[in-house]
């Protein structure tokens, strides 16, 4: 079951934009991001939610999509996210996050994938643009936008070919490759 979810929290670039996701529902998913572990249990991290067609529309604009995809400048009108949570640190609280926003997001595209959804987690953001449209107050440190839908792409796993490239790739029928390394590569001792 674990890995099941596992398996197909993939990062999803395309999205049934017609499908809604109320703003309920992030709620929900937000709930499993604060469930999840805090290092020193500060809980630094703060949310927040988009789900309104128009401000989807605004965010989108401030997200860079797929680096590896030359050819390609994100998802097109109609397969964009229909929901994002920005993920923000409360410096207020703390000024270093450590792992936090990567577990937080894990729990949260894990609970997006029960759900029938998935996401993919964004680094590369014009923060500057993207605290000016959602009116974020100074204290809060943008760090990640987690792009969230119903997914219309296909995403396998393979693996790594013995060139060794790691770079993700689209074949003809636009079905998504990830390349992961081996298992029995990644493990360096077993005593
Ligand atoms: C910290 C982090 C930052 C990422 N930033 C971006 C990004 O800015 N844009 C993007 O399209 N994907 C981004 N991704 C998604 C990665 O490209 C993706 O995880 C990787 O290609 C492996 O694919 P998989 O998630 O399906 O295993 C990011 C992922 C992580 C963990």
């Amino acid at each position: 079951m674990i890995k099941d979810l596992v398996f197909k929290n993939r990062s999803y670039r395309r999205f049934d934009q017609s499908a809604r996701i109320a703003p309920e529902t992030l709620r929900e998913l937000c709930d499993l991001a604060r469930l999840s572990p805090s290092g020193r249990n500060a809980q630094p991290l703060k949310y927040i939610l988009v789900s309104s067609e128009e401000m989807c529309a605004k965010v989108y604009p401030t997200l860079s999509w797929a680096g590896y995809l030359k050819e390609w400048d994100g998802p097109e009108e109609g397969e964009r996210p229909a929901a994002y949570v920005v993920v923000l640190g409360d410096t207020a609280i703390a000024n270093n996050y450590g792992i936090d926003a990567g577990l937080a997001i894990q729990s949260l595209t894990l609970g997006a994938v029960e759900k029938g959804l998935g996401g993919c987690i964004i680094q590369t953001v014009r923060r500057d643009d993207l605290a000016k449209i959602l009116d974020i107050p100074s204290q809060f440190e943008i760090l990640y936008v987690v792009a969230l839908g119903k997914p219309v792409e296909k995403v396998v796993v393979e693996t790594l070919k013995p060139d060794g490239d790691i770079k993700y790739w689209r074949d003809a029928e636009q079905t998504h490759h990830v390349p992961k390394r081996e298992l029995k590569d990644l493990i360096v001792a077993e005593k």
